[in-house]
């Protein structure tokens, strides 16, 4: 297993990982096909983030790969917190895809990516899950999640927050 950055050596498997998901909405946002006239403009949108440009504040993005060059999970680091992420987002969002979850891969996904947080120098990692999330929930506390408090979003949304210090 292996951590790659999103490129366009990396689009079908982008696009076949979108047509398993379905209708849903994308979980990260930033891995979201839909909207973009191709995957060159996708990149680019995904570069404002990456450098934090207008309503983004920096981040980093990357898909799970397997050793059949397989993408079996995405995630995002997003380097500060704003309003939105302090209390909705974190800094942290991930997913895996369908036919590949309750393997284990969350796990190792995380644990790939507090290494890249502590590398960043984020000393408190804030993560979120939406309260009927039990597996992430599960995650997060087997990797030092400490449960915070219950936000309820304006549309009644309630989102658990934990944080993992990694000091
Ligand atoms: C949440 C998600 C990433 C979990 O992926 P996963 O591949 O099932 O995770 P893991 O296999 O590493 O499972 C982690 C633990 O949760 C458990 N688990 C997973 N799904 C579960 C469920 N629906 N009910 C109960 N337990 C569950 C697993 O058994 C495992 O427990 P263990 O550590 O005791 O063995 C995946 O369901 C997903 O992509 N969901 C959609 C996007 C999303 O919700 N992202 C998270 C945003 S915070």
């Amino acid at each position: 297993m292996r951590l790659v950055e999103p490129s366009l050596e990396w689009k079908e498997q982008h696009e076949n990982y979108t047509e398993e998901w379905g209708l849903e909405r994308m979980v990260p946002s930033s891995m979201d096909l839909s909207g973009f006239r191709s995957y060159e403009e996708y990149l680019k949108a995904l570069d404002m983030r990456v450098q934090g440009k207008g309503q983004w504040v920096p981040s980093s993005h990357y898909f799970l790969v397997n050793n059949f060059n397989q993408i079996v999970g995405m995630i995002d680091i997003r380097h500060e917190l704003n309003e939105y992420l302090r209390t909705i987002g974190g800094h942290i969002g991930y997913s895996i895809r369908p036919s590949e979850r309750k393997k284990g891969y969350t796990s190792y996904l995380l644990k790939e990516a507090l290494i890249i947080c502590k590398e960043l120098n984020i000393k408190q990692v804030l993560i979120t899950c939406n309260e009927d999330n039990i597996g992430s929930a599960k995650v997060i506390l087997n990797n030092g999640g400490i449960e915070v408090d219950l936000f309820i979003t304006e549309e009644g949304l309630m989102k658990r927050r934990f944080w993992i210090s990694l000091n």
